[in-house]
């Protein structure tokens, strides 16, 4: 039968104990990790988020009755305990444990709660399938090392929070229930009661709203808040998700830049014990591109790529000439010393893994130390073609150079993640070490096929760079924007700019995207309105928590820095949302479902 406090108060939590505390009495409450039964004797593992302490019960010291409670307790019961901290003997310590070398003798126990047995253990050595932890994520949750996350994740809160009052910033609230405002993905909307036929949309990020706030002379601002874009999900992506949101005025890209890499740099310093060397390395986009085929480069591992499409653009074998002909590129990798790691059943299978890439092939010059050179490729290309390529590549015995001929899009996308696949399956990076870096000057458009126009790449109010502006009349795609975007690891963690604060440079922008006068009014006739009356210039940048804290903890997925994630189909395992509503609540709205 579970047991009232009557007045019990907890005095110490169980992973904190340790050889300071022997001799002294505790009370402790917390699940029970686990009973092991020697007769007369009882150890109970018991747990809190803090830790583990071994509890025992011994029938010469406790007394029958207790003793008896004692040898009810079944795994995850709630229990009160009452002890006194004693010294292991040498012989019994355990190591394992943060407390291993103290135990707690008990006096007094209440069990609290009783528990049904579990659907599996809560252990971290051997978890249970994602599903059935997501099903009952509350048990799942009180593993350590989901714990551990988020903590970690409340550290990088508290120091982001802490790091931005200290420089003037005001946290800020802006609506969840706002207006849709076409910002790159779906929105999720929420429709009205009160307003039939209306729809709110849940906030893709908060972009708008924070730099009205600018416009009303908030001066620096920042939110740690949820954004919502129905896409579809990936291995680092959410439907609803958090950002470290943040927004300055009167600032340039280095202003923003530089708080942001302080920022970081504390995080690091503070939860991680790490020193982030400012300023942190930079790329430019299209640095990044050609060499890493990545607007994200992971950067802790070389297989660089190397332009060929001047040395092969007459060269006569015809998938290279043809790619060059028609705007595209010749590039290559150089795997350095695979010729041993690779078999041509390992690049038969690299061949299909870069067409989910839309690559057309790979072909492949291996430099076998005995053999010499093997390709299928090279009886197309002459002597002096394949020295310049092979000088360029800086090509040696025991390597193999991988080419792909295409449009630039491909090629940096085949080769981009053809050089990731080898460098995480073969190991040629520590995965220990962090690679902090920006991406800067990325295009301000790009062409959208669906759509037959250009569209922002980042949003219509990223500002251009000043010395790009004459470029938006007469050779738009030249045109760079003042973006940036940190990456570490080669995953975006935080992406921002300077915003468009003159009213002209708006009005060419819109004109660029082929956004009618009725459209721009429509979608955001509110804030260019306000943009009539005074914006100063600013800027900002938004961190994604999630995945910012899905680095620091090495996690796996992106689903395990979140109390409550969802599943690649949007669902949520424990609670079932989405779900089918009441007729009424739909006639209250007036829908009709069509499905
Ligand atoms: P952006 O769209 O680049 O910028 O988002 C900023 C950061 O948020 C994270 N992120 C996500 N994390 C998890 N799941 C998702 N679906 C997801 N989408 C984005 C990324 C990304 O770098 N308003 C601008 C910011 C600004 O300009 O100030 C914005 O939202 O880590
Ligand atoms: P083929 O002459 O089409 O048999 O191609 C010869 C080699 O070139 C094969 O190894 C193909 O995989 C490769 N290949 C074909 N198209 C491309 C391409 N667009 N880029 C790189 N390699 C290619």
């Amino acid at each position: 039968m579970a047991e009232f406090l009557d007045g019990w108060k907890r005095t110490d939590m169980c992973g904190t104990l340790g050889e300071k505390d022997a001799g002294r009495e505790v009370v402790l409450m917390g699940w029970a990790d686990g009973r092991r039964d020697f007769g007369s004797l009882i150890f109970v593992d018991l747990r809190d988020r803090t830790g583990i302490v071994q509890v025992v019960f011994d029938i010469s010291l406790i007394g029958a009755e207790p003793f008896k409670k004692a040898e009810s307790i079944r795994s995850e019961y709630v229990l009160a305990i009452k002890g006194k901290v004693r010294k292991r003997s040498e012989d019994t310590i355990n190591d394992k444990i943060a407390t291993g070398r103290v135990e707690v003798v008990a006096s007094d126990l209440k069990i609290l709660a009783e528990a049904e047995t579990p659907p599996f253990e809560i252990s971290d050595d051997a978890p249970a399938g994602e599903a059935v932890r997501l099903k009952y994520r509350y048990l799942d949750l009180r593993r350590p090392s989901v714990q551990r996350k988020l903590m970690v994740r409340n550290e990088v809160c508290r120091v982001a929070r802490s790091y931005l009052a200290e420089n003037g910033f005001l946290e800020i609230e802006t609506p969840f229930l706002g207006k849709s405002t076409p910002e790159g993905a779906r929105d999720y909307l929420v429709p009205s009661r009160i307003n039939k036929g209306c729809f709110y949309a849940l906030p893709q990020s908060p972009q708008l709203y924070k730099q009205i706030l600018m416009i009303s002379g908030f001066d620096r601002y920042y939110q740690i808040t949820k954004c919502f874009r129905d896409e579809d999900l990936r291995a680092n992506r959410q439907p609803e998700f958090t950002q470290i949101d943040v927004e300055m005025s009167f600032v340039e890209e280095e202003d923003v830049m530089g708080m942001m890499e302080g920022l970081i740099q504390r995080i690091f310093k503070e939860v991680k014990g790490i020193e982030l060397k400012r300023p942190l390395k930079r790329l430019t986009y299209q640095e990044a591109m050609d060499r890493y085929g990545s607007d994200k480069p992971d950067t802790r591992f070389g297989l660089e790529l190397v332009d060929i499409s001047d040395i092969v653009k007459d060269c006569g074998f015809q998938v290279f000439t043809n790619a060059v002909k028609s705007g595209g590129s010749v590039r290559l990798i150089n795997a350095k010393g695979f010729y041993d790691k690779l078999s041509r059943r390992d690049i038969d299978a690299l061949t299909d893994f870069v067409k989910a890439y839309k690559a057309k092939g790979l072909a492949w010059i291996a430099f076998s130390r005995d053999e010499g050179i093997k390709s299928a490729i090279t009886k197309f290309l002459s002597d002096d073609v394949q020295k310049r390529i092979y000088e360029r590549a800086g090509a040696e015995d025991g390597d193999i150079l991988f080419f792909c001929a295409d449009k630039d899009e491909v090629v940096y996308s085949s080769l981009g993640a053809l050089r990731l696949h080898l460098g995480s399956e073969y190991g040629l990076y520590d995965k220990e070490i962090y690679d902090v870096l920006w991406v800067t000057d990325f295009p301000l458009l790009e062409y959208s096929e669906e759509e037959k126009r250009y569209v922002a790449k980042h949003h219509p109010f990223t500002s251009p760079k000043n010395e790009d502006l004459p470029l938006l009349d007469t050779d738009p795609p030249k045109v760079r924007a003042k973006a940036y975007d940190m990456v570490i690891n080669g995953q975006e963690v935080g992406g921002g700019s300077m915003r468009i604060h003159k009213r002209d440079v708006q009005r060419k922008m819109f004109k660029v995207l082929e956004m009618s006068e009725e459209t721009i009014q429509n979608n955001f006739g509110f804030f260019i309105n306000a943009f009539r009356y005074g914006a100063p210039p600013h800027g900002g940048l938004a961190f994604g928590l999630d995945r910012l804290t899905m680095l620091l903890t090495g996690a796996e997925s992106i689903r395990d820095v979140i109390a409550f994630p969802k599943v690649q189909t949007a669902n949520d395992l424990m609670t079932e949302a989405p779900s089918r509503v009441e007729e009424k609540q739909l006639k209250e709205l007036a829908i009709k479902l069509d499905v």
